[in-house]
């Protein structure tokens, strides 16, 4: 039996600022069945790719991330932000929907050259993660096999940005 996840994403408006509709998929974390749902989902993309490891962007990018991960066998690293990265880093800055501009960074050793990378993240907005996310293993070689994500809000045309590679999305708004 599969479960509706739409049901399981909160919408809550002017949040964190007025005129933002915040779509949390915290609801869907929390229901062990919603969660394995969307996990799966994600893992048979994963298998059709290939993929040799998989990179989330933080915070939220983790939490897809990792079970997948764990699921396929293959490793997760964790793209994050300024000041969180012990050892020698890649960097790649980006804007959001909400707030200005950020940093994103990746350890160099984090992805092989020539392997292939499943990116993951809850939502697509703006797409100025997952391009900074791109741009940063790309910068270390790794090949971008997909793009996985729980939500896209298409008014904001994050898609276009990364039109070249596979995307999956569970749920549209
Ligand atoms: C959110 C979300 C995505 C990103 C999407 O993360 O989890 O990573 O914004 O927006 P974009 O397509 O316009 O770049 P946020 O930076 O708020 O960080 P968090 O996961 O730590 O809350
Ligand atoms: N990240 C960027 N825009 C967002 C939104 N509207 N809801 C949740 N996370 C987001």
């Amino acid at each position: 039996m599969t479960v509706d996840l739409s049901k399981f994403v909160a919408s809550i408006q002017d949040y964190p600022e007025e005129g933002i509709t915040f779509r949390d998929i915290s609801p869907l974390m929390a229901d062990g069945q919603a969660y394995r749902q969307a996990t799966e989902q994600i893992v048979k993309f994963a298998k059709e790719k290939g993929v040799e490891m998989i990179v989330g962007p933080e915070a939220r990018g983790f939490i897809v991330g990792c079970p997948v991960a764990y699921e396929l066998g293959v490793g997760f690293a964790p793209a994050r932000k300024k000041g969180k990265l012990p050892r020698e880093t890649v960097r790649a800055d980006y804007t959001l929907e909400y707030g200005g501009v950020e940093s994103l960074y990746l350890h160099k050793d984090a992805v092989k050259p020539g392997q292939k990378v499943l990116i993951t993240d809850d939502l697509l907005a703006t797409g100025g993660t997952i391009r900074a996310t791109i741009d940063l293993i790309e910068q270390l070689g790794g090949i971008v096999v997909g793009c996985a994500f729980i939500i896209e809000l298409q008014d904001l045309k994050g898609r276009e940005k990364i039109k070249d590679y596979d995307t999956l999305v569970l749920m549209e708004y």
